[in-house]
């Protein structure tokens, strides 16, 4: 296969498992993958930009960038609307979905390199996962089961779970907590302990269990109607997590939860957690080495100055800061379509300026604002655990 057939390749993979993710309710998930989908069209385009599909290409990458911002901006749905929005494919004759549908179990292909900054949040997780895995004989006094990573939205949280996931040889099983009892209805509870079950199995059998919990607070959440099963549910949740802390003491599984509204967890639950981790806002030098990864693909013009970049997005999440990086190189891009430059094989787009990126910039606000920032904060104070 040629490299761009590859790269095609690789770009549809994606694209189908974030509409198969995206459909399941896996938002976090779905975010991560539609990215890596975006991410390989842009590339494609950019190694070739003669190709006669381009069009095409920046058509579906811009489709799949609009469906990002939609999940960004949705709140976990309530059960009961959620059933009703979603078509067709995961669900059964009565809407719901079965286990299989549910969870996830791929690996994602996040490198640890991928992710910028978070240096304590990869510590601590080396330290309570990977570690153990390697030498449990060096642990004769057990290690943390459970980590909580918790912080404002777009800061790394999925993708650092994604990473651990593609780093360890073990099973991962991912599963959206806001899709939980709207999807399984009537059998979230069976299919909780089915899933810490399969979890529990793969360690017996000598493969390392990860058990990933997203958007937590949608289910462990304090002011969640509790409605139907909902109680039950989380009883089970934090029966099979007290079954992996105290009965499991030598099988090699793992819970992350990750949530960006740890204040609404129940303390019951957050104790489960030993270790509770801030995933922050980046800071100025996280912020240019994202700013450095993210353009690391395109065509600067010499006036980008990616350390003034990095100072003038304060605030900016990892995501916000992918975003402006990804609308300037589609903004060049559909210039050069719309002006019928493309036409002309051997024409190129234009070099991104200081000025494009301005433009995006000064178009957006960061997407934390500080009281959010001083409620994190707040709550790490109160509730740390390294
Ligand atoms: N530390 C980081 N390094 C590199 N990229 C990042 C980082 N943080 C965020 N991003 C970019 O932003 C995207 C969204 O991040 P992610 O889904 O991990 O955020 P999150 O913390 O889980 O947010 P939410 O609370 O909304 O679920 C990532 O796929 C990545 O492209
Ligand atoms: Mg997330």
């Amino acid at each position: 296969m040629s490299a761009s057939q590859e790269l095609e390749k690789a770009a549809t993979n994606y694209a189908l498992e974030a509409v198969r993710l995206d459909k399941q309710g896996s938002r976090g998930m779905a975010i991560t993958m539609y990215q890596k989908a975006i991410e390989s069209l842009l590339k494609l385009v950019q190694l070739y930009p003669e190709y006669s599909l381009n069009k095409v290409y920046i058509q579906r990458a811009i489709a799949y960038q609009e469906r990002i911002k939609a999940l960004q901006g949705a709140a976990p749905m309530p059960p009961q609307e959620e059933a009703t929005n979603v078509e067709g494919g995961a669900k059964t004759s009565q809407g719901k979905s079965t286990y299989e549908e549910l969870i996830v179990t791929e690996k994602p292909n996040v490198k640890w390199e991928e992710v910028i900054g978070l240096e304590n949040a990869k510590k601590a997780i080396k330290e309570a996962i990977v570690y153990p895995v390697q030498r449990p004989d060096l642990f004769p006094l057990g290690w943390p089961r459970g980590i909580l990573l918790f912080g404002p939205p777009g800061c790394g949280k999925t993708l650092l779970a994604a990473a651990v996931a593609t780093e360890i040889d073990a099973t991962f099983i991912s599963i959206d907590a806001a899709s939980i009892m709207s999807k399984w209805l009537g059998e979230a509870e069976q299919n909780v302990a089915k899933l810490f079950g399969s979890a529990r199995k793969s360690a017996l059998e000598g493969k390392p269990a990860i058990v990933f919990i997203d958007e937590l607070d949608s289910l462990m959440g304090r002011h969640s109607n509790e409605v139907g099963g909902e109680v039950r549910v989380r009883n089970q949740f934090l029966k099979e997590t007290d079954g992996i802390i105290d009965k499991g003491k030598n099988l090699h599984v793992y819970v992350i939860g990750a949530t960006n509204k740890p204040w609404d967890l129940d303390w019951a639950f957050i104790r489960r957690f030993q270790k509770r981790i801030l995933v922050p806002l980046p800071d100025h030098h996280t912020r240019l080495m994202m700013f450095k990864l993210y353009t690391s693909h395109l065509k600067l013009a010499t006036d980008v100055d990616l350390h003034e970049l990095a100072r003038i997005s304060e605030g900016f999440s990892g995501s916000d800061i992918r975003d402006v990086c990804q609308s300037a190189q589609l903004k060049i891009i559909g210039e050069f379509f719309e002006s019928g430059q493309a036409a002309n094989k051997l024409a190129k787009p234009r070099f991104l300026t200081m000025d494009d990126f301005r433009q995006i910039l000064e178009e957006r606000k960061p997407s934390v604002s500080l009281d959010m920032l001083a409620l994190y904060n707040r709550w790490f104070e109160a509730f740390k655990a390294l």
